[in-house]
Parts: C-alpha cells; structure tokens; sequence
C-alpha cells in the first residue's frame, strides 16, 4: 500500500486521540486537521477551517492532495459532506470515512432511527412521534405513560435534546416548550417520546463498509458533571474500557440483535454507510437495546477505544473504501485503558477560557488528550468546558483510573474540576 495525505475535521478529545493514533500509521504520509486544537498541532497541521464550511475543505483537499477524509464530529456528516465529495469530480476520488447523508440520519434524526429500528426488529425502548400536527395526541399520550417518561427533540441539539421527565407536569411542560417555544430551534418541531429504559450504559462500535463490519473495543462513558452521576449532563466526564459487564455473551447478543440487523438494514434500504456506527446501547435484564445511534465516534470514549486498538487505523479505513473489512484482523490490547476529563469550572454551564495550563511537561504515564485548549503567545490555554482528557493504561480498569487520577493532581489550570468516582459502580 502506498502512503496517505489524511484531513481530519474537529477540534475535541475525540479528534486529538485520532490524530494521535492516525499519525503512528506507516501509510499516513502528512496529516492535517481541522481546526484542531492545541494536542492535535504536535501529530499534524493545525488549519484554521471550521467543520462544515464545505468550500474551504474542499480547496484545502485540493492543495495538499488529500486522500482520506476523516470527519470526528456529526455535523458535517448530518449535512452531507459524503455526498459533497462524492457528486465533486475534484473530489470524489477520496475516500470518505463516514456515511452519506442518507445514512447519517440514524444520527441526525431521532424520528428517522425509531422506525428504522422498528423496520428490522432492532430491540429499542416503544415510542411514538410528535409534531405541531398532533400535538393534543402527544398531550393525552403524555398523560396515558408510566413514569419517568424519555422526550427527545428530533434534530441535533448538541447532546441536549433528550429530557427525561419525573412527572406527568415537567412532561408536559417540556412537551410544550420543544414544540411551542422551538426550545431546540427546528431540531425540536418533532419530538420521540418513549418510554425509560431502566438499565446500565454502554457504549459499542464498529466500522463497516456497507457489508462487512469489524468491532472496535467497547467504552462505558460518565455524562453527569457530578460524582455518583447527578447533576446535569455534560459532554463526557470520562471512561473506561473495558466493561466489566459486557461478557462474551452478551456481546454475542448485542452482535447478533443489534449490529448484524442494522448494517443488513441500511444495505437494504441502499442507505450508502462507509464509517463508523456508534451504538448507544442500555442493558435490561440481560438484553441488550439501542438508546440511540451515532454516526462517528463517541467523545470521551475514543480516549480509551483507539489506545486499546492495536490495528491501524489508516489499513482498516483503506479497507473499508475497497469493501473488504471482511479480510481485515482487529487486535485489541489486553490491558485497560480509563480516561479522565478535566473541565472548567461552571461547566457545563458558562465559564471562563484562556487559563494558562501548566504541570503537563513531567506526564510520562498517561496520555494527555486535548479537547479545549489553544496555543497563545508560545503557551497552552484553556479554550473550552471539556479541557483534556488524561488516559492511562493498566492491568485493570481501578489499575488504569489511579494513574490517571495520580495525573491530573499534576496538571493545574485555574478553575480544574474533574469528577473523582469513575468507575465506582465496578469497585
Ligand atoms: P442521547 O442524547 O439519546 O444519548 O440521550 C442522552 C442520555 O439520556 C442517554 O445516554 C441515556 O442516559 C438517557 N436516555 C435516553 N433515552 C433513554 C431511555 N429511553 N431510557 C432511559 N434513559 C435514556
Ligand atoms: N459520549 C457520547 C457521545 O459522544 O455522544
């Protein structure tokens, strides 16, 4: 195989730990990512282009002769980027590792995935769809549910969408402002209510080439800003791979129920998926069932899958391109792998940016994973609510956390908050 010019698009945790794994590859020639941030700029070039402005990529693609795209986040995926290179004669030649907009949907609306689950028997929680339409249908159906009972705004919403109601009232009054007030803009005009899954969390993923598929390790991610998961839900407080409870077994079940009738699903509905499946998945009584879809890796779980994947990366997305993941071996580490993120104090409300970060220079254990940071003036600051993610290796997950946890004493930056309980529920 000959060597890669690769453009990775994004800017968080997720992108710096693909960047690092991209740029160990023998077949990536020169690596650049957009935007990035300050962890990305020591595996490639930094260029100052936002994800989804479609022409600046494809200029960038053109100048620097670039053979793989590797879109991190949903957003240009939901909005078609695929599609943009495929219909480009300037571009189709690259390949893409990530789905058309077709099947991007599985992602981009939650309508769209309900009855695509239903559509082949993909065990998920029973719900129905609401629009300004039948909204009075919505309000009794509302009142008729047991509780707690799920809303979820049909669009993106940047991890916000979801709302999961106590009582008949805050139901309805969510109900009301999703659909009435816009509360989630147009992403909100349609509304999934399904019913709550009460079980425990994980996190599954493949890449598939539209037949073949090979699975990556699976992560369990902590989403609540507070210790013993309370509090409001932020972007990803950490995580952990692998999962104590994902056996054998039940990963069989979660292969045979979930992954096989999915890719079978999107083939027969000719929806073209070359990239990454994200299957939220929750355990109940033993089953397994899909929460959501995503179409891209999760954030913070790239921190702890791609350190456990031995394989590169680059071979298995050129084997995706020519169809053939069927022939590809995955090789997965023995040893754990945890990460820990700090983030700014206030978030995941409002908080301040531009802290000098320092303490990083004498981390030799752990893999340091930036999500919210920049250069400025020769200096690392910090640049958003998620600041970095500390990985670490160990012989098990308790192994792992403590050495990550022994790291982020070191590293200091005004305002560090980082919850200190992860993995709790395994202890
Ligand atoms: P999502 O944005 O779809 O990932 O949902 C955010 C979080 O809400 C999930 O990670 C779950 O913790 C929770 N959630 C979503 N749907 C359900 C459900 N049907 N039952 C229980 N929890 C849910
Ligand atoms: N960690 C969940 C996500 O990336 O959506």
């Amino acid at each position: 195989m000959s060597a890669y010019n690769i453009l990775l698009l994004g800017a968080g945790g997720r992108e710096c730990t693909l960047a690092w794994k991209l740029s160990q590859s023998k077949l990536c020639k020169e690596l650049f990512i957009a935007p990035g941030n300050a962890g990305t700029a020591q595996y490639g070039s930094n260029l100052n282009i936002g994800v989804t402005d479609f022409d600046e990529i494809k200029r960038v693609c053109i100048q620097d002769k670039i053979d793989i795209l590797v879109p991190g986040p949903e957003d240009p995926l939901v909005e078609g980027i695929y599609d943009f290179f495929k219909n480009d004669d300037e571009l189709k030649h690259i390949i893409v590792a990530g789905p058309s907009k077709g099947g991007a949907q599985l992602e981009g609306s939650k309508a769209f995935s309900k009855k695509f689950m239903q559509r082949h028997n993909v065990p998920t929680a029973g719900y129905r769809e609401f629009t300004e339409e039948n909204y009075e249908d919505g309000v009794t159906y509302i009142k008729e549910h047991s509780l707690p009972i799920v809303l979820k705004a049909d669009g993106l919403a940047a991890g916000k969408g979801v709302v999961i109601a106590q009582s008949t009232d805050e139901a309805l009054d969510t109900f009301s402002s999703m659909i009435k007030d816009a509360r989630f803009g147009d992403a909100s005009k349609k509304v999934v209510i399904e019913e709550f899954l009460d079980g425990i969390e994980l996190s599954v993923f493949v890449l598939t080439d539209g037949i073949n598929y090979v699975r990556l390790p699976e992560a369990k991610d902590y989403k609540r800003i507070g210790e013993g998961d309370t509090g409001p839900n932020t972007g990803g407080m950490g995580a952990l791979s692998p999962v104590p409870f994902a056996d054998d077994l039940f990963m069989q079940k979660i292969e045979q129920k979930i992954i096989e009738p999915t890719i079978k699903g999107l083939r027969e509905e000719e929806l073209v998926y070359q990239g990454f499946i994200f299957f939220g998945l929750i355990k109940v009584n033993g089953e397994p069932y899909v929460i959501e879809y995503n179409c891209r890796m999760g954030d913070p779980e790239t921190e702890v899958v791609l350190p456990r994947l031995e394989t590169d990366l680059v071979e298995l997305f050129v084997k995706m391109h020519e169809g053939k993941l069927n022939e590809a071996e995955t090789k997965f580490k023995e040893e754990a792998a945890c990460t820990v993120m700090l983030v700014s104090d206030g978030y995941p409300g409002s908080y301040e940016k531009g802290k000098e970060m320092t303490g990083m220079e004498h981390i030799t254990d752990s893999m340091l994973l930036h999500a919210g940071t920049k250069l400025s003036e020769g200096k690392v600051v910090t640049n958003g609510g998620r600041v970095i993610a500390i990985t670490s290796y160990g012989k098990d997950i308790h192994d792992a956390l403590a050495t990550s946890y022994k790291n982020a004493e070191q590293v200091q930056f005004e305002g560090k908050y980082y919850r200190k309980d992860l993995g709790y529920e395994f202890k």
